[in-house]
């Protein structure tokens, strides 16, 4: 895997590795894919404002995450289905997480499920849940991922329906995850409300992410309802088409926090700069999907992990560039939105792509 100097080789081994359905499934987004290329268009229009002459000659890029330290302030978000990239599925992401030094949070509709991965790879992870029954079910599943040493639960709030994926439905393919979307315990997705949210936090005490926040106002429901962490998603572009892109979306949910709870975003990130830029706006932490699905297909838990690798050495440089040695001086004061360049495409930050 150490053959891997760069993401862009990587992101080719995983073009060659998949199938078109497993592709289209990966790097797709819902309808017109505006979301999807906003994501990565955002992320290109901020720009860095460095400073120079600070001493960079020891750069560290470690955090704390959910009282867990951690080698970069990188999760692995949940992916569905990604058993299709690679056969180990969520144990091979889980190897990768734990060797490497990030959290993993689990999808509810992948392979291995939430008990049997608790058992194959035990460590301090987070499992994501869609709500597919009432709430006794719901506090049964809860109690469940309790006991099986789940060390906090996300709700994914973007999903009440399923999106019109339209690479999937032209080529009439329906990944495992998708065949649940549009069965009928995914209606009861649909009823989730703030109620959900304020009967969890009444019941459980193990901490609650809300994923999928957008706007400053339901930021602030998140906190008054007493969510322990405000993720801004827009489910990689795959959910609501049309959204602002999630870098867009973090500053307004970050001053409307005001340092209450910890925010996470993801959508688009790509790369270690744009890692930086999030935390320059105020975000504590930044989900990887696409990265981990990419590496995934390109080789399993040794490839994610060299992704790991190389991102950590981009945000090491970035830090480094920026004049900066520590996380905690990252500001807003070093970044600026100034337009974007040409580049709109989902994968548009790995230029060479086609060279290669
Ligand atoms: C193939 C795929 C499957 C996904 N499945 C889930 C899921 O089961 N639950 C969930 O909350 N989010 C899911 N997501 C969204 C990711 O958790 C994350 O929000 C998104 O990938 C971030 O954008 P990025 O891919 O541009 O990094 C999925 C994303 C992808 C690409």
């Amino acid at each position: 895997m150490k053959d891997f100097l760069t993401l862009t080789e990587m992101v080719k081994r995983a073009r060659i590795n998949l199938n078109q359905h497993a592709w289209d499934y990966l790097i797709g987004g819902a309808e017109t894919e505006s979301a999807l290329n906003r994501n990565r268009h955002g992320l290109d229009s901020w720009v860095f404002k460095p400073r120079i002459l600070n001493d960079v000659s020891e750069v560290d890029a470690t955090s704390t995450l959910l009282g867990q330290p951690v080698r970069l302030p990188v999760v692995m978000p949940p992916i569905g289905s990604v058993q299709l990239f690679e056969a180990g599925g969520a144990a091979s992401v889980a190897r990768a997480a734990q060797e490497f030094g990030v959290l993993q949070i689990l999808s509810s509709v992948c392979l291995p499920d939430f008990e049997a991965l608790a058992k194959e790879v035990p460590g301090p992870r987070i499992y994501q849940l869609y709500l597919m029954g009432d709430k006794a079910w719901l506090d049964v599943q809860i109690q469940r991922t309790i006991d099986a040493g789940y060390t906090a639960f996300c709700l994914t709030a973007d999903t009440q329906v399923y999106s019109r994926r339209e690479r999937d439905l032209l080529k009439r393919f329906a990944p495992p995850s998708g065949r649940r979307g549009g069965s009928p315990a995914f209606g009861t997705q649909a009823k989730m409300s703030w109620k959900t949210v304020e009967h969890i936090k009444a019941k459980f005490s193990i901490p609650l992410i809300v994923k999928g926040v957008n706007v400053a106002d339901d930021a602030r429901r998140c906190v008054d309802s007493g969510v322990d962490i405000v993720y801004v998603s827009n489910h990689g572009g795959r959910q609501l088409d049309h959204t602002r892109a999630c870098i867009d979306a973090l500053p307004e949910v970050v001053a409307a926090v005001g340092g209450r709870v910890p925010v996470w975003v993801d959508g688009g990130f790509m790369r270690g700069a744009d890692v930086v830029k999030a935390l320059c706006l105020g975000a504590a932490a930044v989900g990887m999907g696409r990265i981990e699905g990419l590496a995934m297909a390109a080789g399993g838990t040794p490839a994610l992990v060299r992704a790991l690798e190389i991102i950590e050495h981009e945000v090491k440089n970035a830090l480094a560039l920026n004049g900066i040695s520590r996380l905690a001086e990252l500001s807003p004061d070093l970044v600026e939105r100034a337009g974007a360049m040409s580049s709109t495409h989902v994968l548009g930050a790995f230029p060479l792509l086609d060279q290669y």
